[in-house]
């Protein structure tokens, strides 16, 4: 069914309404518990298009979640779909992506259409600044965050010990999981890898080494902890027996947290000193996400893996060739990005991002959004911030955060918390103009009906 994209409006009669309860509760009958969000059901027949799309109960909802950064291209984007609709798709439509090779036929370099072989080509292409020629795929965000731990481990020839963030979140399958700091859920009771060393993230992006609250620098003049630790006298852990740093240029699940300069330029200066090897994990900051292809673009430090996921739709660990194991099924995975369509839809993404300027885009609308919101600045509300369209804002509590993420729903909008009181704003990369302004008025709507429900929650005299 056709939208308008330039007319459609939010609309909610009710949320979640009869059937959407309906199938929350069949899905969930089945499903394992995991990490609901909201009951939000969308109906896969009903219109969609760009930002805009219709749940069960045919509400039209404003989604500024693009599912938690991995539908860069919101719904139905036309040039998307006219690549893949003249695709007759075959069948099946899953190989053993890494290491079977498939063909459109003709020659590689005139494919009509992109497989997981063109989506590494490009993959190679966007991280050229980094002198990046290889890629292995893989499935999940996870499995890009394993490999590049295991090629880590294996190019350092068994160095033992690691070094995380507080308030990192790198995924789920056991290896990452000991990389997180941010939720005791996620780790408590499973076993860990050992040697994995924890540091002060940086969290507010103006820190100076004079002014730090962080942590990260504890004196003036003193060593960061990250340099401390590493420090061949003082320090505790051996530098050549570090086998990588990992970090997410922002970090994501734990807050939208953007470092500052001076962490970027100190972990690039103790990158420089020990030889260490970073991995900078892209999963939620990649692909163009921040207005440039890569968080780490925005900053000092260089990066010797990139991992990359949700947007490209498939796993990826990137780096250079002599990182990479040159021992024959060091690693492997059976579909790792196999998915003949999600790799296609990966590969046509970047060139659709190229083709369309969506880097230019998610800069100039990620500054609308940011904006409009520090120029109406309502009460309770801090720390708007955003690179691109990653863009979050602080309340002065949970609740207030979870009553605004309701009251926004109810207008028709949808965000999503992360951290601890933080809400994270996530449009399509070719979000518009109107679309933004439309956003933020909910959203400021949203804001000042939450700040009165709170008000009146903690002194129930003041009801107006
Ligand atoms: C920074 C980061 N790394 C890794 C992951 C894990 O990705 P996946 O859920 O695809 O395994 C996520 C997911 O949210 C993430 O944000």
């Amino acid at each position: 069914m056709d939208m308008d994209r330039d007319a459609v409006e939010p609309r909610v009669e009710s949320f979640p309404g009869e059937r959407a309860e309906k199938w929350v509760e069949y899905h969930r009958q089945f499903g394992a518990l995991s990490t609901p969000a909201y009951e939000f059901v969308w109906d896969l027949t009903a219109g969609a298009t760009g930002p805009f799309c219709t749940d069960v109960d045919g509400n039209v909802l404003l989604d500024f979640t693009s599912h938690i950064a991995s539908t860069p291209l919101g719904y139905n984007n036309p040039a998307l779909k006219a690549k893949l609709d003249a695709f007759e798709l075959p069948n099946p439509t899953k190989i053993a992506g890494q290491s079977f090779t498939a063909s459109t036929g003709g020659l590689p370099e005139s494919a009509d259409v992109p497989g997981p072989s063109q989506l590494m080509e490009r993959l190679v292409d966007i991280t050229d600044d980094y002198g990046f020629d290889t890629v292995f795929l893989s499935n999940t965000g996870a499995e890009a965050v394993e490999n590049a731990i295991k090629i880590a481990y294996d190019h350092r020839n068994g160095a033992s010990q690691a070094i995380t963030f507080k308030g990192a979140f790198h995924g789920r399958t056991l290896g990452a999981l000991s990389l997180n700091r941010s939720k005791a859920v996620h780790r408590r009771d499973m076993p860990e890898l050992p040697g994995v060393h924890d540091v002060p993230f940086c969290r507010d992006r103006t820190c100076m080494r004079a002014s730090c609250e962080c942590g990260f620098f504890p004196t003036e003049d003193g060593p960061s902890q990250l340099r401390e630790i590493l420090d061949p006298k003082r320090g505790y852990i051996d530098p050549t027996d570090l086998a990588y740093i990992i970090v997410e240029p922002v970090q994501g699940e734990g807050g939208y947290r953007f470092p500052s300069d001076a962490f970027a330029e100190e972990l690039r200066a103790v990158q420089e000193e020990h030889d260490v090897l970073l991995i900078a994990d892209e999963i939620q900051t990649g692909l163009g996400r921040t207005g440039e292809w890569w968080g780490a673009d925005h900053y000092a430090f260089e990066p010797d893996v990139i991992t990359s996921a949700k947007a490209l739709q498939v796993g990826a660990t990137v780096a250079s060739r002599d990182i990479f194991p040159d021992e024959k099924a060091r690693i492997s995975s059976t579909w790792g990005g196999g998915d003949v369509l999600a790799a296609m839809q990966g590969a046509l993404t970047i060139d659709i991002i190229q083709e369309q300027d969506l880097l230019a885009n998610a800069r100039e609308r990620g500054e609308q959004l940011k904006a409009r919101l520090r120029e109406a600045d309502p009460e309770w509300i801090t720390n708007v911030r955003g690179k691109g369209l990653l863009v979050a804002l602080d309340f002065e509590s949970k609740d207030h955060l979870e009553a605004t993420i309701r009251a926004a729903l109810d207008r028709g909008l949808l965000t999503l918390g992360c951290g601890q009181r933080s809400m994270r704003l996530i449009p399509p990369l070719d979000v518009t103009e109107r679309e933004i302004a439309l956003g933020a008025e909910l959203l400021l709507d949203a804001i000042e009906e939450s700040t009165t429900e709170m008000a009146c929650l903690s002194d129930p005299t003041e009801v107006s």
